[in-house]
């Protein structure tokens, strides 16, 4: 199975993605430079402080009237020092540091310029030619903090972006590509009553050729089922003529000739030229009801057209029909000459194809459904399925041409309407039942 993406989603999690990956990369850059600038202008504070507090701390220790040794730099106010300083001499003998300093972390003797211990950074400035030497210490872990917080502030806008993006890129495809969906939906609704040209405005340009596609597939089709059936309607009429002709001529030859054989194969070949005659006509039915809308401009009352059909057919089977017609009228917007097209087959078949000794219910409600019930054997399902096409027969033991259902079919799709089979009728154990419903209202209506 091909697993389904929608363009949505793609598009929306690798651009939301690629903004991401795009923004961490920015942070990661702007985090190494941030940390070079700082430790660029730390040193030179480290650097400053030290020369600063050098002559300071060497006055202090010049003028203390007797040597005491090392002394701890008194705090103005208690605080916390980011910077520590001790004063030595080259021996790493102490005589000044600040009120902070760990000795621990300065080496055991002065060192001059930059240095770094796993924790500190360290400057080391000499005076007096070089009898004393002052070094600052810095905590790394300070400059650490500095270029962790920086980075940690750019990645905050990125909880805003990822949502933002997502929402954007969805709500930005939605939008491009509603007009693609109501191309979709009018191509959906296209079907063998409407081959009309789509026409979608606004729409995105890499859909305007499907459209086009689509709008010469639909106009071919069209062409194709137009020819097909105006050469079924032409040469079910042109055949009318010369059949007609010919049933004439043999029906003269039969009363002008006295040869019994000749009279019974003059009558054969009447018979056959008969059936030829009928499936003309039926042919013709077809392309009528296949080329045509099957509804009329007004409303029609049903029950008297199917009344007058049931006793059409009464004459020719006497007491086999059994007809129920509701109180009111029917009223649809069904073509009556449609109408009374599909009753005659529906009829026809029931009469024909049906228990000849029971009989057939044919039977109108108020609501519009016509059912056509007659006995018989029961058609196995996977015909029922097929019957509805054109020269498709179940029984060949029964005259027929296999085009009455499939007149039946084109006829209630074209009003927009179904025909259902069933095979036992509804409520029996064998049987046939054909059932339509008539009733067409506006909102069915189908150019
Ligand atoms: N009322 C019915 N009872 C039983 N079988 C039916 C009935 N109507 C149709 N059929 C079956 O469906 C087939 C197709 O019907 P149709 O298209 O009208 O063609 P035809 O009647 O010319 O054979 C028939 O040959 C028959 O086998
Ligand atoms: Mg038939």
């Amino acid at each position: 199975m091909i697993t389904k993406t929608s363009l949505q989603k793609t598009l929306g999690t690798w651009l939301t993605l690629g903004v991401t990956l795009l923004w961490l990369l920015g942070v990661i850059a702007s985090g190494v430079v941030a940390r070079h600038e700082m430790n660029e202008v730390f040193d030179s504070a480290l650097e400053e402080t030290a020369q600063r507090i050098l002559p300071l701390a060497v006055t202090d220790i010049l003028n203390r009237e007797n040597d005491t040794g090392n002394q701890r730099a008194l705090a103005l106010k208690e605080h916390d020092e980011y910077l520590t300083y001790l004063v030595r001499d080259a021996s790493g003998k102490l005589f000044l540091q600040s009120h902070g300093a760990d000795p621990g972390v300065f080496g055991a003797k002065p060192r001059q310029g930059f240095s770094e211990t796993p924790t500190h950074r360290i400057y080391g400035e000499g005076a007096i030619s070089n009898t004393l030497y002052i070094e600052v210490a810095e905590p790394i872990a300070h400059r650490r903090e500095a270029v962790l917080e920086t980075s940690l502030a750019l990645l905050i806008p990125l909880i805003v972006l990822i949502p933002i993006s997502l929402i954007g890129v969805w709500w930005v495809i939605k939008r491009s590509l509603r007009q693609v969906v109501l191309l979709q939906q009018s191509i959906e609704a296209r079907g063998g009553g409407d081959l009309s040209p789509v026409a979608v405005n606004r729409l995105p340009e890499e859909f305007e050729p499907i459209m086009v596609s689509v709008n010469r597939l639909l106009e071919r089709l069209r062409r194709a089922l137009e020819a097909e059936r105006s050469f079924t309607a032409n040469s079910a009429h042109e055949l009318r003529t010369p059949l007609a002709t010919a049933l004439a001529k043999l029906q003269r030859l039969k009363t002008e000739t006295d040869d019994a054989r000749v009279k019974t194969r003059a009558g054969e070949i009447e018979e056959s030229l008969r059936t030829l005659s009928r499936l003309s006509e039926k042919l013709l039915e077809l392309a009528k009801a296949e080329g045509g809308s099957a509804l009329s401009e007004t409303c029609n009352n049903l029950v008297p057209i199917l009344q007058m059909i049931a006793n059409d057919y009464e004459r020719r089977a006497p007491g086999r029909l059994k007809l129920e017609l509701p109180d009111d009228s029917v009223m649809s917007l069904l073509d009556p000459d449609a109408f009374a097209i599909l009753a005659r087959n529906l009829i026809e078949n029931a009469l024909r194809h049906g228990a000849a000794s029971r009989p057939v219910n044919i039977s109108l409600t108020g609501e519009g459904s016509l059912r056509v019930i007659n006995a018989g054997e029961i058609v196995p399902p996977d015909k029922l399925v097929v019957l509805r096409n054109r020269f498709v027969r179940s029984d060949t033991q029964t005259l027929g041409s296999g085009i009455g259902l499939a007149i039946v079919e084109a006829i209630a799709s074209g009003a927009g309407t179904s025909l259902n089979l069933r095979s036992p009728a509804s409520g029996q154990s064998d049987g046939f039942e054909a059932e339509v419903n008539v009733v067409v209202d506006h909102t069915d209506r189908r150019a």
